[in-house]
C-alpha cells in the first residue's frame, strides 16, 4: 500500500473523531506487518486532560487487535491550516512498536504535505542507537 493510500484512510478516521471541546479533528491509520490498516481517531472528554490522540487509539486498537509490527503511520488534520505532528507522548508510545526507519506522514488536505521517521520524531532511542555513536 502507498503512503498516499495510508493517508486518505487517517483523513476517513478524522471524520469519526470526538473533539466537541477543541473541534479539531485527527485521523490517524497505521500499516500494519500483515498488510491490515487500523485506524484511530482522537477522543476527547469533559475533563480534558483525559483526552487521547488519534495516534495513541489507532496504536492501541491495533495492539489489541494482535498486531504489533507497523510499517507506516499517516496522520490528518483536516481543521488546521498545516501538517499536524506528533506530540511527544504518542512518539514515545509508537517507538515501542516501531524501527527507526518507520515512514510518518502529515497533512491536513487532500495530500500528504510532510514526511518523517520515527527516528527522526524520537532520536537516540535505545541504547543501541547510543552505543553506536
Ligand atoms: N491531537 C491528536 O489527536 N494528535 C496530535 O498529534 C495532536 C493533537 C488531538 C488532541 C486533542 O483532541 C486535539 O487534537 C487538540 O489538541
Amino acid at each position: 500500500m502507498e503512503l498516499e493510500d495510508l493517508y486518505r484512510e487517517a483523513r476517513k478516521a478524522a471524520e469519526r473523531s470526538y473533539s466537541t471541546y477543541s473541534n479539531f479533528r485527527v485521523g490517524a491509520a497505521l500499516l500494519c506487518e500483515d498488510g491490515s490498516v487500523v485506524t484511530g481517531t482522537n477522543v476527547e472528554n469533559r475533563s480534558f486532560g483525559l483526552t487521547i490522540c488519534a495516534e495513541r487509539t489507532a496504536i492501541a486498537a491495533a495492539v489489541s487487535g494482535g498486531r504489533r509490527k507497523f510499517r507506516a503511520l499517516a496522520i490528518c488534520t483536516p481543521d488546521a491550516d498545516y501538517p499536524v505532528c506528533l506530540c511527544g507522548a504518542c512518539r514515545q508510545f509508537l517507538s515501542e512498536f516501531a524501527e527507526p526507519s518507520m515512514p510518518i506522514a502529515f497533512g491536513h488536505g487532500d495530500s500528504i504535505g510532510a514526511r518523517t521517521t520515527m527516528g527522526d520524531l524520537l532520536p537516540l532511542d535505545s541504547l543501541h542507537e547510543l552505543a553506536d555513536r
